[in-house]
């Protein structure tokens, strides 16, 4: 068995303005998430907007340090006192895609910059070795070389960018992908193509995911574990389909009743204020 994600005791606090009036943020409560498991497997993580969930995020891609605990993801201490990874092996182990893809990206930049960069630099491929496995990673997410070459992120859509995004995330086969709301600034007819990418790719790549979400349909959907954070605390943990079948907790009841019903339109709810932090840019 792998450990595929393990927080132990994790803390996160924020400490805002200044003696004597600071106020301190509890964005992480003692969160404790267990999974291990033979196969790559999808964990959600739900809960409303200021739930802690990019907080978490952040902290598994060493974005932000905890103020305690740690993590472990793919057997290796990545976070907490004492970690200390190699800063390539961990590349290869944990990948972000974003948000918003349209502000990931440089506009001035080609997307097979991108792609380009993550493959030289995390894998260290050379030039030819490096196309072939940008051919391949694009072609996982549906999308061809010789349509994105030398391409803006203006000349796509939405849809098409996040998807270049997972396709840049999988270039070094890493243990596990953390998405952190990555269809709320997509279309959401389009949904749909990046979630079933998802599943694909768990069994395909043998990526397991970290899908952070407020939307509980998607993520019953896809996910073997779903947790649920409700002010940096962990509520409900557990094999998805028996969480939001027979929630134990009263806040997961409540966030299910809040679900709209299927033939509603999905409701557009843009999470400007909460951007994963990390930009390709940033990562390249
Ligand atoms: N850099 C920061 N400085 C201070 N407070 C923060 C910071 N990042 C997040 N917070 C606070 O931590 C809490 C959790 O935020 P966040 O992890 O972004 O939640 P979510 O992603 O679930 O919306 C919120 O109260 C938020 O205001
Ligand atoms: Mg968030």
């Amino acid at each position: 068995m792998d450990t595929i994600l393990e927080t132990e005791g994790l803390n996160k606090e924020f400490v805002l303005g200044g003696f004597p009036r600071s106020i301190k943020i509890q964005a992480l409560n003692n969160v404790n998430i267990s999974v291990t498991s033979q196969k790559p497997v999808i964990i959600s993580v739900v809960g409303e907007s200021g739930s802690g969930k990019t907080t978490l995020a952040k902290v598994i891609l060493r974005l932000l340090q905890p103020t305690s605990g740690r993590v472990i993801v793919s057997n290796q201490l990545v976070a907490g006192k004492g970690a200390k990874p190699d800063k390539t092996e961990f590349l290869r182990t944990v990948q972000p895609i974003f948000q918003n893809p349209f502000s990931a990206f440089n506009r001035y930049r080609t997307i097979d910059m991108y792609l380009y960069e993550t493959a030289t630099r995390v894998l260290k491929l050379d030039q030819a070795e490096a196309v072939r496995a940008i051919e391949e990673a694009l072609a996982a997410v549906g999308l061809e070389y010789k349509d994105v070459r030398g391409k803006y992120p203006n000349q796509f859509s939405g849809g098409e960018l996040q998807r270049a995004s997972v396709a840049r995330a999988l270039i070094p086969h890493p243990n596990l992908i953390i998405a952190d709301e990555p269809v709320s600034m997509i279309d959401a007819s389009r949904r749909m193509i990046i979630i079933n990418l998802f599943l694909a790719l768990k069994q395909e790549y043998k990526t397991s995911f970290l899908y952070i979400t407020h939307d509980l349909a998607t993520a019953y959907y896809i996910s073997d574990y779903i947790a649920v954070l409700n002010h940096g605390k962990l509520v409900e943990f557990g094999e998805g389909k028996r969480v939001l079948q027979s929630p134990q907790h009263e806040y997961t009841k409540l966030l299910l009743a809040s679900i709209p019903s299927l033939n509603k339109k999905w409701t557009e709810d843009l999470d400007w204020n909460a951007p994963i932090g990390a930009t390709a840019e940033s990562l390249a």
